[in-house]
């Protein structure tokens, strides 16, 4: 499979307890340690040691994301795979982080720092794996499933797309295109799990994050995040909605220090034969928010 899912976002933050306590009360993950400065969190139904680490900075934004391979021996193929296509690279050293093994880290033509990596510390869930409650008890916050997937911003969102596809065998679910075909604004992209998107590009400022998604499960848990959120006065830029790219349901917020943050539930299964779909631009507000039909001026501007 080699690629399996995202595995983790680093998150800068500017003020690290407010921080934790809308990750943990407001959002619903849970702490799983700290570090260095570091605070390392996971979601109730996650096993991983950790799926989003806060750093405390002077300046918001994603320090980096990281992607789970099958097995070690991923990591020495795709070492070669992203050499090859002339990304710098280096290894992080076994440990470096709290509860994880070595990664390879590279950067993106969009600027952004992604690594991949294989050993992690498996925690796993309260319910267990014999006979399992479908979910735990004194569940708090929105309490999503896992991390989903994240959107970042950059120029050369054609390189990007094409080193994800060729080096690390993912799979293009949609894209959104200039009406004349010439330019590239969006593209999505999916790995071999089904998902309709583990990480998205928006033709934007380079190393930009525009938003970090975790999964609920349906309409209705997106409707009772939006009410959890306006609870605990979270600014909250869209309102339940569903997307047209993806089909996904969304709500848009965001954290104290000004990431956006999105609880996404549903989308299409996608197949590694799944055909691209092609939104054209005079029609991406309805590709984006379905219902208005129309952009949100705050959401292509606020960036971190
Ligand atoms: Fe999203």
């Amino acid at each position: 499979m080699g690629v399996m899912r995202i595995g983790r976002a680093e998150l800068r933050v500017m003020d690290m307890e407010k921080a934790v306590d809308y990750y943990t009360r407001v959002i619903g993950l849970e702490e799983t340690g700290r570090r260095d400065g570091r605070v390392y969190l996971k979601a109730w139904d996650e096993y991983d040691h950790h799926s989003l680490i806060l750093q405390e900075a002077d300046s918001p934004g994603m320090d980096h994301c990281a992607f789970k391979v099958e097995t070690l021996e991923d990591l020495a193929r795709y070492e070669k795979k992203i050499e090859h296509f002339g990304l710098t690279l280096k290894r992080v050293s076994n440990r470096s982080r709290l509860g994880e093994g070595e990664a390879i880290r590279f950067e993106l033509p969009t600027g952004h720092q992604v690594e991949l990596f294989h050993e992690i510390d498996y925690v796993g869930k309260i319910m267990g794996l014999e006979n399992p409650h479908p979910w735990p008890d004194n569940l708090r916050g929105i309490a999503p499933h896992r991390l989903d997937h994240v959107l970042l911003t950059g120029d050369d969102v054609d390189s990007t797309t094409r080193f994800f596809i060729e080096a690390l065998g993912f799979h293009q679910s949609e894209k959104i295109m200039s009406v004349d075909g010439e330019v590239t604004i969006g593209s999505f992209l999916f790995t071999n799990n089904g998902k309709p998107h583990e990480i998205a590009f928006i033709k934007g400022p380079d190393k930009k994050l525009h938003h970090a998604a975790f999964f609920v499960d349906n309409w209705y848990d997106v409707l009772k995040g939006a009410d959890i959120l306006s609870k605990n006065n979270v600014p909250v830029e869209v309102t339940p909605t569903r997307h047209g790219i993806t089909r996904g349901l969304t709500t848009y917020f965001f954290d104290p220090s000004g990431n956006r943050n999105e609880a996404f539930a549903s989308g299409y299964i996608t197949y590694p034969d799944f055909k691209t779909i092609t939104w054209t631009e005079d029609k991406i507000g309805q590709g984006i928010f379905y219902h208005r039909r129309e952009m949100l001026e705050s959401f292509g501007r606020a960036l971190t």
